[in-house]
């Protein structure tokens, strides 16, 4: 475990403190010089979420193909009662990677925790939602945590309360590599702790079409997210990607259980990083993105791999997605 960042508090509201773990800046260039150099040039999905991209996100949640989010949503309306009933009287809900902290409302309603913990490496976004949401919740104490949450799963020193309940919904851990998932998911175990719970959300294995689809939406908004990490780039490093020469490639890999985003060249692309020229030959992909796809079994075995004890599982009538609670 890493040791804990020197943090910088501030008490924002009555019921809002903010605390800044200062997350490390990382040397963009030196990281995207060596993935594009790579045998295989693959970009870390990151690079996906610049303020456009977060908002292109959104828009992805709400079309009609991309069901993991609403589904999420319905089971965690119709189950929260029993989920509740389970874990008892809910004092802390933490949640690593909150962004715009709109899932938990509906926990935050219906448990009535004393405390909300959401950790998020953007500090705009973080201060956005939290201000809000201390609004929005005045009898919860919102304790802020502007950290890169797969550094610092190691906080602030009252951080580790018994009946803390790690919340990390929306399949995010689908995005992990199986090695770092395995890691991570001890992190989530230490940052629940004795006591504590992790509720966290997986997208199940399924009928290839319908996975193709929730990837490459009619409207073109997963391809438009997708894209903008080159933009992104673009703004940021002055790469000199021609975006309009490259295409969004999204396709299901069954022998990996996993959904792969790729971008490919359409031409020669020519790029400018720092003092050095890259060229990426026509038809070179960039792998952008791995979504890996669960079991319930599978899945159930990972958590108790990564020290858990499995409480419960929840799936919609059509098996497209599974919210699994289970105790430190
Ligand atoms: C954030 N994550 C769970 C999304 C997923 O489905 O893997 C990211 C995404 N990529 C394309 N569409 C959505």
């Amino acid at each position: 475990m890493k040791q804990a960042m020197p943090v910088n508090e501030q008490q924002l509201g009555p019921n809002l403190t903010f605390y800044d773990l200062h997350p490390p800046a990382t040397d963009m260039l030196a990281e995207v010089r060596q993935s594009l150099s790579a045998r295989q040039p693959h970009l870390h999905p990151k690079f996906f979420y610049d303020q456009t991209g977060s908002r292109l996100f959104d828009a992805i949640t709400a079309t009609e193909e991309y069901y993991p989010t609403r589904t999420e949503a319905a089971l965690l309306a119709r189950h929260n009662g029993e989920m509740q009933q389970q874990l008892g009287d809910t004092a802390i809900i933490a949640e690593p990677g909150a962004g715009s902290c709109q899932k938990v409302r509906q926990l935050l309603e219906c448990w009535s925790p004393e405390r909300y913990m959401p950790l998020e490496i953007s500090r705009d976004c973080l201060l956005d939602a939290t201000r809000q949401l201390s609004r929005d919740f005045p009898a919860v104490q919102i304790r802020a945590v502007c950290a890169d949450y797969c550094q610092a799963l190691s906080l602030p020193g009252d951080s580790r309360q018994p009946g803390q309940v790690v919340f990390f919904p929306g399949s995010t851990i689908g995005n992990f590599e199986p090695d770092a998932r395995r890691q991570f998911l001890r992190g989530l175990h230490h940052l629940a702790g004795p006591g504590g719970a992790l509720l966290i959300g997986a997208d199940l294995q399924k009928d290839s079409a319908r996975l193709h689809a929730a990837y490459n939406d009619a409207q073109g908004l997963t391809a438009a997210f997708n894209l903008n990490a080159l933009h992104h780039l673009n703004r940021e490093l002055d790469c000199q990607f021609d975006v309009d020469n490259m295409r969004h490639l999204a396709f299901y890999n069954a022998d990996a259980a996993r959904i792969e985003m790729h971008l490919e060249c359409l031409e020669d692309q020519r790029l400018q990083l720092g003092d050095t020229h890259l060229t990426l030959k026509s038809g070179t992909r960039i792998h952008t993105e791995n979504s890996y796809k669960f079991t319930v079994e599978g899945f159930t075995r990972e958590l108790v791999d990564a020290g858990f004890t499995p409480q419960g599982c929840w799936t919609d009538p059509d098996n497209l997605f599974s919210l699994h609670l289970a105790r430190h």
